[in-house]
């Protein structure tokens, strides 16, 4: 297995910086999705490549991960290796399509469906396509920005997994959660484990932060929140920690995107073992950081939609954004969620430069 040291040295690391909650000289500024379909370079690749052979192709990958890196240069402050959160079902047992929204022709209907999945997951079997995509993505990279690996939280995976497919009420699956609440916990710590395993392998291969993806963690109550995905994610926060300390891995930075979730940031700021609190555009930066305090650094969170508004829009936005949340402890300027296929890849440079104009903190 590589070891760090063969990588090339990191010449930018204002992002693992803000991520330890240090004030930086500027906000470090990525965007979730920027390797995707808004990119014209993005949509030739796929033109020829199904989704998921991109993700198990290292070479396509890494290519279409440098994409953005490549097109704005200088004005990006980290990659994201290209994959997806439905890997892991995947890795489990269960066939995903990717056409063009994510479906599942047999999704678990019942907890005896549970059976189906793989008992014991051997991600470098199952996921080791990933690793290798991080490892040779983190060598093309040359050092010019960090590397973050990912992956969906067990809640988020769980709806896919019961649902199928998309959902707009997740109905299915709170079927589960309701009627087999036990089952419901036992499959979501099934899920935990593996993405434990998956998001160690990707410090091994050579990711330098992780973050998790909680898309669907606003569709709970906070109460069920509670019940049901908080215990994950801090089980994964602390294991992943215990487990690379045990292997002589670096202690990378943990970044949990819980969407929808504001009405939990306390909790998630004092008790969830993050570094970072990704945030959505539903709360105002000052009153984010009034409840979380010192303890985590923020991530966020303009409505990806702004990005239709116009040069104006984004940098009065862009503006305001930082004025609310720099030096005041660690921040990465982000969109409150992914970038979408319409934006004009002018308008994102726009974004980034406003973020180098505005977000100096003095
Ligand atoms: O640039 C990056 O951010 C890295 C790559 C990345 C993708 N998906 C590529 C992708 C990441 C981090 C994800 C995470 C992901 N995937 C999430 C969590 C973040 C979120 O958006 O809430 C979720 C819920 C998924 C599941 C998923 N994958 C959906 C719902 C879709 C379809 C949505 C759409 O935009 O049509 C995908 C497909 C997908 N994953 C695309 C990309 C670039 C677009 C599909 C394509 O290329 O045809």
């Amino acid at each position: 297995m590589t070891s760090t040291t063969e990588f090339p040295p990191l010449q930018n690391d204002l992002l693992l910086r803000a991520a330890r909650g240090e004030k930086t000289e500027r906000a470090p500024v990525w965007v979730m999705r920027q390797a995707g379909r808004y990119l014209p370079e993005f949509r030739e690749v796929r033109k020829s490549h199904e989704f998921f052979e991109v993700c198990r192709t290292p070479d396509l990958a890494m290519e279409v991960t440098l994409q953005p890196i490549r097109r704005y240069k200088g004005l990006l402050d980290a990659s994201i290796i290209f994959s997806d959160i439905l890997v892991v079902p995947q890795a489990m047992g269960m066939e995903v399509l990717m056409n063009p929204g994510p479906s599942f022709p047999e999704p678990l209907d019942v907890p005896a469906d549970v059976e189906k999945l793989r008992k014991e997951v051997d991600v470098n079997k199952e996921l080791g396509y990933v690793f290798e995509a991080i490892t040779q993505t983190r060598k093309g990279l040359e050092g010019v920005v960090p590397l973050i690996g990912f992956c969906g939280a067990p809640w988020t995976l769980f709806s896919y997994m019961i649902e199928g497919g998309g959902s707009k009420t997740l109905q299915k699956a709170k079927t589960w959660l309701f009627k087999y609440p036990e089952e419901s916990k036992a499959l979501l710590h099934r899920i935990a484990v593996v993405c434990v395993d998956f998001l160690v392998g990707q410090v091994k291969a050579g990711a330098q932060l992780l973050q998790v993806f909680d898309s669907w963690a606003g569709e709970l109550s906070p109460h069920d929140f509670d019940r049901f995905s908080f215990p994950t994610l801090q089980y994964i926060a602390k294991t992943v920690r215990q487990r690379l300390a045990e292997a002589g891995l670096p202690d990378v930075p943990l970044t949990l995107f819980a969407k929808g979730a504001n009405y939990a940031l306390k909790k998630l700021a004092d008790e969830s073992g993050y570094d970072v609190l990704g945030l959505d555009w539903c709360i105002d930066p000052a009153e984010a950081r009034r409840i979380v305090g010192d303890k985590v650094a923020l991530q966020g969170n303009m409505d990806p939609n702004v990005l239709y508004g116009g040069r104006e829009a984004i940098e009065q936005t862009v503006k305001r954004m930082s004025a609310a949340f720099s030096g005041k402890g660690g921040w990465i300027a982000n969109l409150g969620h992914g970038i979408t296929p319409g934006v004009d890849p002018e308008d994102m440079r726009w974004f980034l430069e406003c973020v180098h104009k505005y977000s100096s903190s003095g």
